[in-house]
């Protein structure tokens, strides 16, 4: 596999210079980023870091996938947002 990619619970995510991994797993069609604390799905929707609702988990440490670039090598996975609150 050549190109650039980044690890999305053990799916290879194909992403473009400068994208965001929200971006990215957007382009993937990948739009079930978890599920919040009262079980409804977890999904990209401000895309400004308002809202909280694409919290990810990248390489152990919980962050926006809106406003996280996209890198190589990165593990991305869900977040139980119980672990979160
Ligand atoms: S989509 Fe709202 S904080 Fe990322």
């Amino acid at each position: 596999m050549t190109g650039r990619f980044f690890d999305w619970n053990g799916s290879a995510i194909p992403f473009r210079e400068g994208e965001t991994i929200a971006a990215a797993l957007t382009g993937a069609g990948i739009l079930h980023l978890g599920d919040d604390s009262v079980g409804s799905e977890a999904r990209y929707f401000c895309g400004i870091g308002a809202c909280q609702n694409c919290l990810v988990r990248v390489n152990g440490a919980i962050r926006e996938a809106c406003l996280t670039r996209a890198v190589a090598g990165l593990s991305v996975a869900c977040v139980e947002r119980r672990d979160h609150d």
